[in-house]
């Protein structure tokens, strides 16, 4: 077997046959590493051959392929098949994402419980941990069945040899990083085990129709460690996100050969585990404060789903000879943009002012329907004017001041209407697209000049 070394990027997994310093391909700087390249030797793969009887490749047309209905598992947690579209898709490979300790290994052992008590077969390895304490959460979670077995290994070759003995339908690496194959050198976590340990682990999946959740940690900047190649391997690409302080927790997906890619799942993490949020907007608006200036409601889109958050701002003199800005959960520079269009457009003096925007909850949304709230917040709290309580607003906003419709009016609206909210200040060019109800007043705006005159 022939054994060479090439550098590789840790951050991106570009590859070159010598060191640099730079990463051509991702421009980070210090992140080439020595890794020896050792062309498979073929042992996992032909025992996978050996145990299924290898039919001779032949193409086939669309018309020969069977497809059976049944094709996909549900999870048992709405939240999470609303992500995948519609439940887990046999022989798919799914790489859950997330920052540590932000509950990805509950969330799988969740699924395990739920798919195990529908009688499928599973198979969880955990490299991080020991039996005892994967009990120790299981115990937090309920009541599991015999159909879920349990390994705590790390060694590549092993696992795969459960795999194929034990035939399981679905299958839980806990986490990638922590696999390794002997054949390939570099430590577990390194691009090249990362890349190969993913490469096997795809072979079996869609050889033997399993369906495999793999966790992956993630980097200081939020993207799966390892080689981006990892995304494009995989069928689905779910990160788990959220403030690890607050309770709840968000479920995005970032790619999915199965479904859509805009749904989210809202989950609050508890004693008994992750708890499913059917109604993320009553949630994101609890605690909200009374009669303060700078605070208001507004609706944006996830998916297919309406959800309210609160904006903040706190517009306050600035000490410094340069104003501060801030933006928590929202765009920096968009809020800088909004606040230039307020000062040239309504003539708000905010050129001295330190401004904090935050969304509420924890969320992060970067939806232009998201402008004219924080335009309202902020000057709502630079006039010191409360806005009122029961009023929600939406609308995009363009540079000379313009509100702009935006889509999915009407079920903005009833979320509204449905939380009780009582005025809806909308983009007007928008108003023909709902329909007229006598529980919810709707005012049409053109301009921030006009939106003004509601703080
Ligand atoms: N008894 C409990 N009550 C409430 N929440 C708990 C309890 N025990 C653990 N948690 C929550 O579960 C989280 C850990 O979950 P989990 O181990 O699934 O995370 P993880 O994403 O797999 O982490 P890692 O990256 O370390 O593997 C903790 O951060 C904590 O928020
Ligand atoms: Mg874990």
């Amino acid at each position: 077997m022939k054994k060479k070394t090439a550098f590789f990027c840790q951050s991106c997994g570009y590859e070159s046959s010598k060191w640099m310093g730079q990463c051509p391909a991702c421009h980070e700087w210090n992140t080439m590493v020595e890794e020896t390249v050792t062309k498979s030797s073929g042992s996992t793969n032909d025992r996978i051959k050996n145990s299924i009887d290898a039919p001779r490749v032949r193409p086939a047309t669309l018309a020969s392929i069977e497809m059976v209905s049944e094709d996909k598992i549900t999870s048992g947690i709405g939240e999470l098949d609303r992500v995948l579209g519609g439940g887990i898709v046999k022989g798919s490979m799914l790489l859950v994402g997330g920052d540590p300790g932000i509950g990805k290994s509950t969330l799988l052992l969740q699924v395990c419980r739920n798919v195990s008590g529908a009688g499928h077969e599973i198979l969880y390895v955990s490299g991080e941990e020991s039996l005892k304490q994967i009990k120790m959460r299981a115990v937090r979670l309920g009541d599991f069945t015999d159909n879920l077995k349990l390994v705590s290994e790390t060694n590549l070759d092993t696992i795969t040899d459960i795999i194929i003995n034990t035939k399981p339908e679905m299958v839980v690496i806990d986490s990638i990083q922590t696999m390794f194959n002997e054949t390939i050198q570099g430590a577990p976590g390194s691009v090249a085990q990362v890349r190969e340990t993913t490469g096997v682990l795809l072979k079996i999946a869609k050889t033997l129709g399993i369906s495999i959740f793999i966790i992956g940690h993630v980097t200081k900047e939020g993207a799966v460690a390892g080689p981006r190649v990892l995304e494009h391997m995989v069928d689905t690409v779910l990160y788990f996100e959220g403030d690890t302080k607050g309770a709840y927790r968000i479920l995005r997906g970032v790619k999915n050969r199965f479904g859509s890619t805009d749904e989210i799942g809202v989950f609050e993490m508890n004693e008994q585990g992750l708890r499913e949020v059917k109604n993320p907007s009553e949630f994101m608006l609890s605690g909200r404060p009374e009669n303060a200036s700078g605070s208001v409601v507004t609706c944006c889109m996830e998916g297919s789903r309406p959800l309210l958050v609160e904006i903040q701002a706190l517009v306050c003199d600035t000490n410094f000879g340069f104003p501060r800005r801030q933006a928590t959960g929202t765009d920096y520079n968009r809020v800088n943009l909004l606040m230039a269009v307020l000062e040239k457009r309504v003539g708000m003096r905010l050129s001295n002012s330190d401004a904090y925007v935050n969304i509420a909850g924890g969320m992060k949304i970067n939806e232009p329907s998201l402008d004219l709230g924080i335009v309202m917040a902020v000057a709502s709290s630079f006039r010191n004017r409360p806005i009122d309580e029961s009023m929600i607003c939406f609308g995009e906003v363009g540079l000379s001041g313009e509100v702009r419709a935006v889509s999915q009016v009407a079920q903005r609206v009833s979320e509204a209407e449905r939380l009780g909210f009582k005025t809806v200040v909308l983009p007007e060019a928008s108003l023909s697209s709902v329909k007229a109800s006598d529980k919810i007043k709707l005012i049409g705006v053109k301009n921030l000049v006009d939106a003004m005159e509601l703080i």
